[in-house]
């Protein structure tokens, strides 16, 4: 197949492009670069061997879209291409709403006059809210968000919806992911943040290499087995390979949904004690106040991949560890 990975520059982009290429299919990327590196996609030639089509373009512009459909006989789509800080979504819910479903929309009209109906989006576990019963599964309704971010995921996904019913022939798979974390085990893309990192991970990574001076641990008196929160994070090269299974399997038209997690809930605190275990290397941390919005604990039932997808996340939390200091031990300021 020849695959249109938007926002292949990106973190979670990259690493599906080398499971794309390393499965024999054609990559072609189109970026913005507002969030992503060039660098990762010489990165993604080093460690398959393999060329990747680069359009800089935004997915908001038509014009632009029509052109790279016009170039390439495109199969199908593998759409990431959005903003993801869900604090700066709160401030600027236009750049989000604009971005992530006008750039939606964009997108699927262009696929539309091009002839390509095969769709497979980046969802998120936030689309359940804050209500639904843990694990998730993918039978509970959406939720009500609580950010701008997290709701125009769910209005992506209804819009996708709605085009299934208007139009039979096409074929929509919604990814909704819970915490992606790791880095290719080459140790060449990984995830780049810009500015203080938002998530977990990136934050523990940055103390551990000497950017950042200790983690604050927001909050340590939910009613978890230790306090912290917990989430369900999985390796980044499992969740691409999600990604290869949803395309080669779950083709047929309409619309299916799967979660991608590991099924299992750890905590803050397990994070920071398995990163030092794995590493050796100490993360200064202290405990501060809950964050807003951030709820005690969630993660997946992801039976449904493993039935129909096939799909389990084999990696280990250690591999998690592994591969995140790698990455970031070898790229101390990222792609810069
Ligand atoms: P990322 O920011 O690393 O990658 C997104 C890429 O899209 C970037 O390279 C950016 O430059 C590009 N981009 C953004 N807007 C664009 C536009 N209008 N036109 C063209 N390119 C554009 O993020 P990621 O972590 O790789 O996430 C990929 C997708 O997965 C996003 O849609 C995100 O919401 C979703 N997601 C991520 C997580 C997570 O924890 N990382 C969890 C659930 C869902
Ligand atoms: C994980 C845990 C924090 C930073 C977010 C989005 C979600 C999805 C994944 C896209 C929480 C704690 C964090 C820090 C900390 N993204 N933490 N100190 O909040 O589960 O999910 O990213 O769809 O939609 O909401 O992930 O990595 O931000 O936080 O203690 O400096 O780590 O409180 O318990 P989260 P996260």
């Amino acid at each position: 197949m020849r695959v249109l990975v938007t926002g292949g520059a990106g973190y979670i982009g990259s690493h599906t492009a080398v499971e794309l290429l390393e499965a024999g299919h054609d990559v072609v990327v189109v970026d913005n670069l507002c969030n992503g590196s060039e660098v990762a996609l010489q990165r993604i030639e080093e460690i398959t061997g393999k060329g990747v089509d680069f359009a800089r373009a935004d997915i908001r512009d038509r014009e632009a879209m029509d052109a790279v459909f016009a170039k390439h006989d495109i199969d199908a789509v593998i759409h990431f291409a959005g903003l993801k800080a869900v604090g700066e979504s709160v401030g600027k819910p236009l750049a989000y709403y604009e971005n992530n479903v006008n750039g939606t929309l964009v997108l699927c009209q262009a696929m539309e006059a091009a002839g390509v109906r095969r769709i497979v989006f980046s969802s998120s576990a936030t689309v359940y809210g804050s209500e639904a019963p843990v694990p998730y599964v993918e039978t509970t309704p959406r939720g009500t968000t609580s950010n701008p971010y997290g709701t125009s995921k769910a209005m992506v996904e209804k819009l996708l919806e709605d085009l299934v019913v208007a139009d039979e022939r096409w074929s929509v798979t919604l990814l909704r992911y819970f915490n992606p974390i790791g880095a290719h085990p080459s140790g060449k893309i990984g995830e780049d943040p810009r500015g203080i990192p938002n998530n977990l991970m990136p934050f523990i990574a940055q103390v551990a290499v000497g950017r950042r001076d200790e983690l604050t641990i927001f909050g340590n008196d939910y009613e978890t087995a230790d306090g912290t929160c917990e989430r369900d994070y999985l390796h980044v090269v499992d969740l691409a390979v999600g990604h290869l299974k949803a395309l080669e399997v779950a083709g047929d038209p309409g619309i299916s949904v799967y979660n991608l997690g590991t099924g299992q809930g750890i905590s803050v605190l397990e994070m920071v004690n398995s990163f030092t275990r794995v590493t050796d290397v100490p993360v200064p941390y202290r405990f501060g106040a809950r964050r807003a919005g951030d709820l005690p604990a969630f993660w997946a039932d992801a039976s449904k991949a493993r039935k129909e997808l096939g799909w389990v996340a084999e990696k280990t939390l250690d591999d998690m560890m592994t591969d995140t200091w790698r990455w970031q031990s070898g790229n101390p300021e990222g792609y810069r």
